[in-house]
C-alpha cells in the first residue's frame, strides 16, 4: 500500500487543518496509508513519533479549527544537507515516498529542492551503510505536491491562497469595530495589516470597508503622497465624513522604496490635517481563529486534488502545486508559480510598479 504523508510548514493559516483532514481522508479512501508529519520540516528530521499514522477519526472536526493542529516550525537542520539525509532516512523508515505540503512559497521551494536531491540522498544512505541498495529500491523517487497556505495571498498562479479570505474577513470585522468608535469621536485611524510584501489584504480590506486611503507595496502612492493623502482626507471630511480610515500594509513604501510606516501616516493626519488620530496594528488576530467557509471549501477541494496528483504522478513530471483559477481547482508546475511570485518581488525592487501590478494580476 502506498504511504502518503501530509505536513504544514511556514506561518500557520486558517484552513490548514481542513487540508490535513482532506488529505488524510482522501488518502485512506484511495486505499493508501496516511501519515502526518508533526512540527513541519523539524518533524521530518526528528522522525519517530513525529511522523504518525493517521486514522479517519483522527481528523474529525478539523475543518473549523484555526492554526495548524499538527504544528509548524522554522527548521534550521533541514537547511543543511545532513538534516535532509536524516529526513529522507526517517521517511524510508516509515515507508513514505510521497509528501503533501501546505505552506508558503519558501516551504514549497524547500520541498522541491528535497525532491530534486532525493536520488543523491538515497545514494548517500547506501554509501554510508545506513540502508542497503535493496531496501531503497522501492523509494527511488520522491513525490511532492504543494498546497499554498498563507494569509498573504502572495503566490502567483492561484487566485486565492488557503487562509487569505479568513484573514480578510477578520480584518474587515476589526475595521467595522473601529469604525463605530471612530465615527463617535470623529477620529482618524491608521490600520496596519499583515501581508509581508503583498498588498492584497490591505487593498481588499480597504475597498471592503470604504477606507479613505490605502498603502500597498505593489502600487505606492504618488511622489507627493503626503500632500495627496492629506488633501483626499480633508476633502472627505468636507463632504461630511465623521471618520477617517487609512489602511497601511506592513510592507508599504513610497515610490523610492522608503518605508511608509503607520506612525508617519498618523503624524500627518494629526499634525497636517489636525485630526485626533490613533494607530491600530491588528497583528496575529489576523492569522488565528477559525477559517471562513471559503477557506474550508478551498482547503478540502485542494486536499483531495493533492492526493489525486500524488497518485497520478510520474517520476519525471515536475512537482505540482494545487491552485484555484477562475473557480476551478487546477494543478500547476510548482517552480513556475514560485518563479512568477519572485518576479513580482523583483519588479518592486527595481521600482517597476506596472510590472508588479501586472504580476499580481496574472494568473
Ligand atoms: O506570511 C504570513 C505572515 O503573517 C505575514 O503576513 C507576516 O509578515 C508574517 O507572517 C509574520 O510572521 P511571524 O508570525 O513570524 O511574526
Amino acid at each position: 500500500k502506498k504511504r502518503i504523508a501530509v505536513m504544514t510548514s511556514g506561518g500557520d493559516a486558517p484552513g490548514m487543518n481542513a487540508v490535513v483532514r482532506a488529505v488524510v481522508r482522501q488518502t485512506i479512501a484511495s486505499g493508501c496509508v496516511s501519515y502526518a508529519v508533526y512540527e513541519g520540516y523539524q518533524g521530518l528530521v526528528d522522525g519517530g513519533d513525529m511522523i504518525r499514522e493517521m486514522a479517519w477519526e483522527d481528523v474529525r472536526g478539523w475543518t473549523s479549527e484555526g492554526g495548524t493542529l499538527i504544528g509548524t516550525a522554522r527548521c534550521m537542520a533541514f537547511m543543511q544537507r545532513e538534516g535532509r539525509v536524516t529526513a529522507a532516512n526517517n521517511m524510508i523508515e516509515k515507508g513514505i515516498d510521497a509528501l503533501v505540503i501546505c505552506g508558503g512559497d519558501g516551504s514549497l521551494t524547500g520541498a522541491d529542492k528535497f525532491r530534486s536531491e532525493w536520488p543523491s540522498l538515497m545514494d548517500e544512505l547506501v554509501s554510508s551503510g545506513k540502508r542497503t541498495e535493496e531496501a531503497i529500491k522501492p523509494f527511488r523517487h520522491l513525490n511532492i505536491v504543494g498546497l499554498v497556505g498563507s494569509i498573504d495571498n502572495d503566490l502567483s498562479s492561484t487566485d486565492a491562497t488557503i487562509g487569505c479570505y479568513s484573514s480578510l474577513q477578520r480584518i474587515c470585522q476589526a475595521i467595522d469595530f473601529i469604525d463605530a468608535t471612530a465615527f463617535s469621536h470623529q477620529r482618524a485611524f491608521v490600520i496596519e495589516v499583515m501581508g509581508r510584501h503583498c498588498g492584497w489584504l490591505a487593498l481588499m480590506a480597504g475597498v471592503s470597508c470604504g477606507a479613505d486611503f490605502i498603502f500597498i507595496p505593489e502600487n505606492p502612492p504618488s511622489k507627493n503622497w503626503e500632500e495627496e493623502m492629506c488633501s483626499i482626507v480633508r476633502k472627505h471630511r468636507q463632504m461630511g465624513k465623521r471618520r477617517t480610515i487609512v489602511v497601511c500594509a506592513e510592507g508599504a513604501h513610497d515610490r523610492q522604496l522608503n518605508k511608509v510606516t503607520s506612525s508617519m501616516v498618523k503624524d500627518l493626519l494629526s499634525n497636517t490635517v489636525g485630526l485626533d488620530t490613533r494607530i491600530t496594528t491588528l497583528g496575529h488576530v489576523q492569522r488565528g481563529g477559525p477559517p471562513c467557509s471559503y477557506d474550508r471549501m478551498l482547503a478540502t477541494l485542494q486536499g483531495v486534488e493533492a492526493v489525486k496528483a500524488v497518485l497520478d504522478a510520474k517520476p519525471d513530471t515536475p512537482s505540482p502545486v494545487i491552485c484555484i483559477v477562475e473557480n476551478k481547482i487546477v494543478r500547476k508546475p510548482m517552480l513556475d508559480a514560485i518563479a512568477k511570485t519572485k518576479e513580482v518581488a523583483a519588479a518592486i525592487e527595481r521600482k517597476d510598479y506596472d510590472a508588479a501590478m501586472r504580476g499580481r494580476d496574472a494568473e
